[in-house]
């Protein structure tokens, strides 16, 4: 898709340009992904960081935020719950938290592979080379760090004291050392135009990422961006859509800020216009609410295995089924076959 293509249909609102948009993501979709949804279990396992990022609630700005840490028992023991649903990928998620060691997330990538069979995603932030070499040394097999936006100006503004160079340098980097690579951006930031999410997507596709998330933005009230209006609904469901056709085999999820945004659970909408991911949380229930990277965060309250009940619900009821397998990237797949 070239850019001015996708610009036109970012800006195109008409309900049948909708529907036909959302119809060919959804057959692009099946072709490439099938009817299975896969699912990756989420363990937000330190809510420190370094970071000052303007939108986001566990910037280190926020005061008022309780901080937490899990031990490795900690993660071990949400991990053996992920095993006990049937989930083949663990997500171990966290700030940018320098205490975190690379030799400590090395010994629990290693205690993770000895215990279960499961793939490991990883999505510390930016870190040095030897650090993601360290982690797949032990065994880590993908890698989520987000652009988050790619226009370089954008992300300047707001990402105080962090520089867009080093972010493509850690995603190289990440793919150097044979990671399957995430990336993705929030939609609706402020002063993000529809040239940006258009500019986001084609990043996407010219660097052929295995998964992508894409989410709207949320107000967090103890951050900069607090005041500032909520990233559209229609607008995030079509960058996905657009996402989908652009970069065929790669997985998308319909994101928890896509569920969480309003009243509705629109991860459904996202479903049906080309994404094929879920990710249950099932960070200990303690401190899932103390993660607050924004408000309104569907499911704190939940037990983990009840979400993955309503998630196989919400599957069905879309004429799907949640896939159990690993769900490694079709990218990389094609490329070792080639
Ligand atoms: N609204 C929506 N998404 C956000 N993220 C961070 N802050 C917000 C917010 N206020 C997303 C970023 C980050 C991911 C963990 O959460 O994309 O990579």
């Amino acid at each position: 898709m070239k850019k001015s293509e996708i610009i036109d249909y970012l800006k195109d609102d008409h309900p049948s340009s909708l529907t036909e948009l959302y119809a060919r993501a959804d057959g692009v979709r099946k072709e490439y992904m099938g009817d299975g949804i896969l699912l990756r279990g989420i363990v937000e396992f330190s809510s420190f960081c370094k970071n000052t990022c303007s939108y986001c609630g566990l910037n280190k700005n926020n005061t008022h935020l309780d901080r937490f840490r899990l031990t490795k028992e900690q993660i071990l023991e949400s991990v053996g719950r992920i095993a006990g649903a049937r989930i083949k990928t663990v997500v171990l998620q966290s700030g940018e938290d320098d205490e975190i060691s690379a030799g400590w997330l090395a010994a629990v990538v290693k205690d993770i592979k000895a215990r279960y069979d499961m793939a490991i995603t990883l999505s510390v932030g930016e870190r040095p080379r030897a650090d993601y070499q360290c982690w797949r040394d032990a065994g880590a097999d993908r890698y989520l760090l987000k652009i988050e936006t790619a226009n370089p100006a954008l992300y300047a503004a707001l990402h105080p004291q962090m520089d867009f160079n080093n972010r493509l340098r850690c995603l190289e980097d990440v793919r150097a050392c044979g990671y399957q690579v995430g990336c993705g951006a929030i939609v609706g930031l402020k002063d993000q135009t529809i040239d940006d999410i258009a500019g986001d997507i084609v990043f996407f596709s010219e660097n052929n990422f295995d998964m992508i998330g894409i989410g709207p933005f949320i107000p967090h009230a103890a951050t900069v961006l607090g005041g500032e209006q909520k990233g559209g609904v229609a607008l995030t469901i079509k960058a996905v859509a657009l996402t989908r056709i652009a970069t065929g085999t790669a997985h998308l999820p319909a994101t928890t800020a896509l569920g969480s945004v309003g009243e509705k659970d629109y991860r459904i909408d996202a479903l049906k216009a080309g994404a094929n991911v879920l990710m249950p949380n099932f960070t200990p229930k303690a401190f899932k609410k103390r993660y607050e990277i924004y408000p309104g965060k569907r499911c704190v309250d939940e037990d983990s295995e009840h979400c993955v009940g309503c998630m196989q619900a919400l599957a069905a009821s879309i004429g799907r089924h949640i896939d159990y397998s690993r769900g490694d990237a079709l990218k990389t797949i094609v490329s070792v076959l080639r």
